[in-house]
């Protein structure tokens, strides 16, 4: 049970404040029945705003398609973010929706987007090693001898003292390849083939843990249930 101006607030409605003039004008009904105080205590299946149903009150996991040019990151300074193509209800939701890891300006693909921190820090966290799958095309021809090295554990990026661990590439053509990583550190996929002489052209996740981007078209997303990742 909470508030109903609380409900609202957090799901992005109204202010808290604004949340009492909706009550008065009879918007709001639990249970069927008109209120007339925006303290009211409800549980969110029998709360109706004009008739309908809350938004999404248990929380939201959408599975984005990322198109090149947006960035992960919330301050407005870095430019066009991925939230902002989402609805404005869903934009000014507390806890606010984020991103599970981070996808570069630069690059497209399948992005998961939630306001669930829990599953946020276990789909990141290193200890889980979630495969992430990546198609890169790369300015110069990708030798053979790359699929060892990169499944060898023993690749270092620049300024780091720590291996990668083992990925599975894949050559798809002379300069095109699918990379597999079970970790996430920054700018991983381009660092790695800067460390064997390449320089990354274009770069896009295809596959995040059993997840595809199947049908979702660019700057599109679906919504999964919550507990896609059994969290
Ligand atoms: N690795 C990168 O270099 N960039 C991304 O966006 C994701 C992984």
């Amino acid at each position: 049970m909470r508030r109903i101006d609380q409900f609202l607030a957090n799901l992005g409605y109204c202010s808290r404040r604004e949340a009492r003039g909706w009550v008065e004008d009879g918007r709001v009904t639990v249970g069927g029945g008109a209120i007339d105080d925006s303290g009211t205590k409800a549980a969110a299946p029998d709360v109706r705003v004009d008739g309908e149903p809350l938004d999404h009150p248990d929380g939201l996991l959408l599975l984005f398609h990322k198109p090149v040019g947006l960035v992960c990151s919330h301050d407005a300074r870095e430019g066009l973010n991925v939230y902002s193509v989402l609805p404005p209800r869903w934009q000014r939701r507390n806890p606010t929706i984020t991103s599970v890891g981070r996808l570069d300006k630069d690059t497209s693909g399948l992005l998961l987007l939630t306001d669930q921190s829990p599953l946020v820090h276990q789909l990141t966290s290193p200890k889980h090693k979630v495969p992430k799958v990546y198609r890169a095309t790369v300015d110069a021809d990708l030798s053979p001898d790359l699929v060892a090295q990169f499944a060898s554990g023993t690749l270092l990026l620049a300024g780091e003292t720590e291996p990668c661990a083992p990925a599975s590439l894949t050559l798809i053509g002379p300069r095109e390849a699918e990379l597999t990583l079970t970790e996430g550190r920054y700018h991983q996929v381009r660092r790695m083939f800067s460390a064997v002489g390449a320089t990354v052209l274009t770069l896009h996740r295809a596959r995040f843990g059993h997840l595809d981007l199947a049908e979702v078209p660019s700057g599109q997303w679906r919504e999964l249930p919550l507990d896609a990742f059994g969290v």
